[in-house]
């Protein structure tokens, strides 16, 4: 596998950044004038894309690259989200002893796509389902999860009943359920945009899951990003703990870290006790999955002395 030429990895700060969509955007930058993936991979488009040798090639190749920052050390089962007709899947399977092969489950909304993959005869078993409506295994099934190109597709459902950041949101909740403490997911994928990015990104941060984004080839034509989500439970680094850990030793990766700056300035700033300081205190519980009281305008207040 030929290495990128240059790599840029951003550890995300655990904050979450967007939870809707601020209204001065104007809706159609979400909304590609688009069919959903269920219509788009229809029987003849899904078998132009598995047929495609530029789109086998690019595809193995993303695959292997998630694989690497996953780094498994043995055998492994693995969730394929938007695991389509198995272009994926199929290199999940041929990883070679020691560390391989990975059994899998693969994940799709596209019922053309998956009857492509029946037909080759894949080794995953394979899951007609929409990744929007949540992840529905039982928790800590998998080792890990991957996903190449496939959730930017989650950002397109925009109309009064559906929101996107619901659908993420299920998503990153049911995927961080699904995996076991200390697991990891890679997922590939191509925003539309920056608000895309941090959306896709904020969402699993979210969730609770340790992130950071690795772009290889950056500011190219070629530039590929991966979300590199860690699941909590363990203080060794790049295992919830610090998400750099999961690159550290990687040739070619400069680490982009504005957490730490972020963290002292916070530190520096906000006087215990006051309100920001309990707002911060509420997030931080929240994201451990805790359940917080509403924040109010009295959140905060000192309350008069009664006699
Ligand atoms: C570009 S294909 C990639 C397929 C496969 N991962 C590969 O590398 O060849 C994207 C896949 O994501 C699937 N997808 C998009 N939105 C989805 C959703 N909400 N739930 C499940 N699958 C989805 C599509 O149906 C499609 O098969």
């Amino acid at each position: 596998m030929s290495r990128p030429e240059d790599t840029l990895f951003v550890p995300l700060h655990p904050a979450p950044i967007i939870s809707g969509i601020p209204s001065y955007l104007p809706i159609t930058s979400l909304t590609p004038p688009i069919r959903p993936p269920d219509l788009h991979y229809n029987d003849t488009e899904a078998r132009k894309y598995t047929t495609s040798s530029r789109i086998q090639n690019i595809q193995a190749s993303m695959t292997h690259r998630a694989l690497e920052l996953l780094s498994l050390d043995s055998p492994s089962l693995i969730l394929d989200i938007g695991c389509g007709s198995g272009l994926s899947g199929e290199i999940l399977s041929s990883i070679p002893p020691p560390t391989g092969p990975h059994m899998w489950v693969g994940m799709d909304i596209a019922a053309s796509m998956l009857d492509i993959a029946l037909q080759r005869d894949v080794e995953g078993d394979l899951m007609l389902a929409d990744i929007g409506q949540g992840v529905p295994f039982r928790a800590g099934s998998f080792d890990a999860a991957v996903s190449i190109s496939a959730i930017q597709w989650l950002c397109n459902a925009e109309s009064s009943e559906v929101s996107s950041t619901g659908r993420l949101t299920r998503f990153f909740n049911g995927l961080y359920a699904s995996l076991k403490r200390g697991g990891r997911a890679v997922c590939q994928f191509y925003p539309k945009n920056d608000l895309q990015r941090t959306m896709i990104s904020g969402a699993a941060i979210k969730a609770g899951f340790g992130a950071g984004i690795l772009e290889d080839d950056p500011g190219t034509k070629n530039a590929k990003l991966y979300l590199v989500l860690t699941v909590g439970g363990s203080t060794e680094e790049g295992a919830g703990g610090d998400i750099t850990g999961v690159v550290r030793g990687m040739e070619d990766v400069d680490v982009v870290d504005a957490r730490r700056k972020h963290k002292e300035k916070g530190r520096k700033d906000v006087k215990k006790g006051s309100k920001a300081w309990i707002m911060n205190k509420k997030e931080q519980m929240e994201r451990k999955g805790k359940v917080v009281k509403n924040s109010s305008k009295y959140t905060g207040r000192k309350r008069k002395i009664q006699f």
